[in-house]
C-alpha cells in the first residue's frame, strides 16, 4: 500500500493516516512530525526549518525531499502513507523520480475535502503530543486525562503554528502552492475524493471502503 494523504492544514490527514497505518501495516510518514522532531532536537535541519514553520511558511523543497528520501531508503520502506508530503509540484516530481528508482509508485491519493472556515476552529483547539505525534481536539477528540497523551502519557502542547495568524498563512500557502498538485495526481488517475467535514469515524469508514480495507 502506497498512499498520499492530501488536504489543507487541519483537514484530518494525520488523524486518518494513523488509523489507515494501524489497519494496513503501512508506515505512516509525516514530514511535519519529522521536522518538529528535528526542531526539538535542535539539529541543523531543525534550526533552519523552524524559521519557516513558526510563521506557517513551507520549508524549502530540497530540505523536505532530502528527509523523505533518507527515510524511505534507509528504513527500506515499501508500504507507506505519506502525510504532508508532497506539498508542491517540484516535491511531487522529485517523489515520482525517487519512487521510480525504487519501483514503488504512489497508488492512491486520498483527497480530504473541507471548507477553510471549519479549519480555524479545528486547529485552534488542537493539542498534540510531541513525544509520539498523537493529535487531539479539545472537544471533538479529547484526551482521556486532560493535558496528557492517551498513547504515551507525555504532556500535550498547543503548536506554535496553530495560532490564528500562522493558520491564515498556512491556508494561503496551501491555496497557492499545494492545491495545484491535485491536477497533477488527477492526470495520473490516482485521486480518491473524500468529504472530510463529518465525524472522524465516518470519514475513516469512507476512506477504508474506498481503499478496499
Ligand atoms: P504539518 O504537520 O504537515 O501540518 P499541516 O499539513 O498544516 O497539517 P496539520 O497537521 O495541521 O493537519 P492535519 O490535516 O494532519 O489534521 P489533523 O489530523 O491533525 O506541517 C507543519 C509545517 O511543517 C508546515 O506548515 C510547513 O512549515 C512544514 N512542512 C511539513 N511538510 C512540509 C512539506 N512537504 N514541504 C514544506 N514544508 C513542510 O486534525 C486537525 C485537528 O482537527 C485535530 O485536533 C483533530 O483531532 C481534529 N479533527 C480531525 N478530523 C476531525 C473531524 N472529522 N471532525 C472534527 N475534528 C477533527
Amino acid at each position: 500500500m502506497r498512499i498520499v494523504m492530501f488536504g489543507c492544514p487541519g483537514a484530518g490527514k494525520g488523524t486518518q493516516a494513523k488509523v489507515i497505518a494501524a489497519k494496513s501495516g503501512a508506515k505512516h510518514i509525516s514530514t511535519g512530525d519529522m521536522l518538529r522532531e528535528a526542531v526539538a532536537n535542535k539539529t541543523e535541519i531543525g534550526l533552519k526549518a523552524n524559521e519557516y514553520m513558526s510563521k506557517g511558511a513551507l520549508v524549502p523543497d530540497e530540505v523536505v525531499v532530502g528527509i523523505v528520501k533518507e527515510k524511505l531508503v534507509n528504513d527500506k520502506i515499501t508500504d507507506f502513507i505519506l502525510d504532508g508530503f508532497p506539498r508542491t509540484i517540484p516535491q511531487a516530481e522529485a517523489l515520482d523520480v525517487m519512487l521510480a528508482e525504487l519501483n514503488l509508485p504512489v497508488e492512491k491519493v486520498v483527497n480530504l475535502n473541507i471548507d477553510h472556515q471549519v479549519i480555524v476552529n479545528r486547529l485552534c483547539e488542537r493539542r498534540v503530543c510531541l513525544a509520539c505525534g498523537e493529535s487531539y481536539h479539545l472537544k471533538n477528540n479529547p484526551p482521556k486525562v486532560e493535558g496528557k497523551c492517551n498513547a504515551c502519557g507525555a504532556d500535550l502542547v498547543h503548536r506554535s503554528d496553530d495560532q490564528p495568524e500562522a493558520i491564515k498563512t498556512r491556508l494561503d500557502q496551501y491555496d497557492q502552492k499545494t492545491a495545484p498538485l491535485l491536477d497533477f495526481y488527477k492526470k495520473q488517475g490516482k485521486v480518491i475524493d473524500i468529504d472530510a467535514s463529518g465525524a472522524i469515524d465516518d470519514i475513516r469508514d469512507n476512506i477504508m471502503k474506498a481503499l478496499g480495507l
